[in-house]
């Protein structure tokens, strides 16, 4: 469709239009920051590398949720809570198990989200306390359902989860039926860490207005998750890994950098790179690439990893564009076993927790998010009767 001429439009009634909302503020947050230019990324205080280095995804989603680290007894009662609340309703697995096999991971576990709502409605009277609750319940079963579906699909009998162990371990296990090792469990933990949170990206920005009609935090939760679904959002890493399969395709004679320059004259974009913000390296890749260099040599993947390579320095070369999260976490997830078309949901095991606390922040201090479009259209016209158009 052609692109709407604006030149005829009243610029003193609304002299802007930001496309995509591009440079606009729309909330303050204690959530996170990001410096675009520098590459920087700080959730509640604390740099995304320090972050990487020393916590685990727990004591990040109680960091999020209360902008300060847990204090010991703090994070065991969030473990613990986490731990107790990881089976599925019976109905919500019934509907996991009964669905379309061949259904989309994404589309299932949007379904399987705002069904949970449906079963926590004991309520505390107090809503920050409920909001806390309802945050922890969908982190902890959000993995429940990934696993149970990617199973069910598969035919498999569905793995119950442990009384023990972190979020990362027990989803491992709960997927491929069998314990994980310690690197592959830091290895999911960090991909965890490093996904939490990113300021005001689509998803979020969709969790937060739908707290704001004063809606609940499933509804926003599930809004968010259909958000993150699509492939300029979360859904760039299993398009990423595909491209990389269809390289693959080509054996001896696959080349990443041709590819590349070929996609670009085409005008087409190269899923995982380029970002709205920053206009560096994102710091999260630099992570990424690092383990997705390493697992790919440990598992025998190693001309993924360098295809990877070749399309960033073609990229770089060609149009000076970096690659965002998504681009070298698909490699990571392929290394630990996972299937291309669960990685999004993998993203979303993460972003949860980023998206309940923006919803918590939007809840304390809240006004409508109800922006204006701007009318191109024509107006009061003569009505034809049917008969007649
Ligand atoms: C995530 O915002 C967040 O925080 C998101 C995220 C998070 O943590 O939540 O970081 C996660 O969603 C990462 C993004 C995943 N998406 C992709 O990898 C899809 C491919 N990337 C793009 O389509 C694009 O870069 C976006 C969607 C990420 C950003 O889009 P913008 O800001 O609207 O930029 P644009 O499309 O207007 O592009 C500006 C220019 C254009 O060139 P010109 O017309 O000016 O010559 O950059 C070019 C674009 O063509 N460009 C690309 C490109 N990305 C930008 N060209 C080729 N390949 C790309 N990937």
């Amino acid at each position: 469709m052609a692109q709407h001429n604006l030149d005829n439009i009243d610029k003193n009634e609304y002299p802007h239009i930001n496309r995509g909302l591009d440079g606009i503020v729309a909330f303050s947050t204690t959530k996170s920051f990001i410096d675009g230019q520098k590459g920087e990324l700080i959730y509640s205080g604390y740099n995304i590398d320090v972050l990487a280095d020393k916590a685990t995804f727990e004591e990040v989603c109680f960091l999020l949720w209360n902008d300060r680290l847990p204090k010991k007894t703090e994070l065991e009662d969030l473990k613990n809570k986490l731990i107790a609340q990881r089976e599925l309703p019976k109905p919500v697995l019934n509907y996991i198990t009964s669905t379309n096999k061949e259904a989309e991971p994404m589309s299932v576990l949007r379904t399987a989200v705002s069904m949970l709502a449906d079963f926590e409605t004991e309520k505390t009277g107090d809503k920050s306390k409920d909001d806390r609750n309802h945050a922890i319940a969908m982190t902890a079963q959000i993995p429940t359902i990934i696993a149970a579906f990617d199973r069910a699909r598969k035919g498999k009998e569905i793995v119950s989860p442990l009384k023990e162990g972190s979020t990362a371990f027990n989803f491992l296990y709960m997927l491929n039926g069998k314990e994980p090792g310690e690197a592959a469990e830091q290895t999911m933990d960090l991909c965890l860490i490093l996904h939490a949170e990113h300021g005001m990206n689509a998803s979020t920005f969709t969790s937060r207005t739908i707290c704001a009609t004063e809606s609940d935090m499933f509804s926003a939760v599930t809004g968010a998750i259909g958000a993150l679904k699509g492939p300029l959002h979360g859904g760039a890493n299993t398009a990423v890994m595909n491209t990389l399969l269809e390289l693959e395709k080509d054996g001896e004679k696959a080349d990443a950098v041709a590819f590349t320059k070929k996609k670009l004259e085409n005008k087409e974009k190269m899923m995982g790179f380029g970002h709205r913000v920053y206009k560096t390296f994102d710091p999260r890749a630099v992570h990424l690439r690092k383990m997705s260099k390493k697992l790919s040599e440990e598992t025998g993947h190693v001309k993924l990893y360098e295809w990877s390579e070749d399309m960033l320095k073609t990229m770089k070369e060609e149009k000076d564009i970096d690659p965002n999260v998504d681009f070298f976490s698909a490699t990571v997830y392929y290394s630990i076993g996972i299937q291309p078309d669960l990685f999004t949901c993998i993203f979303t095991m993460s972003r949860v927790s980023g998206w309940s606390a923006h919803y918590i922040e939007q809840s304390e201090n809240n006004r409508l998010v109800r922006p204006r479009a701007l009318y191109i259209g024509e107006k009061n016209l003569e009505w034809t009767p049917v008969e007649e158009r």
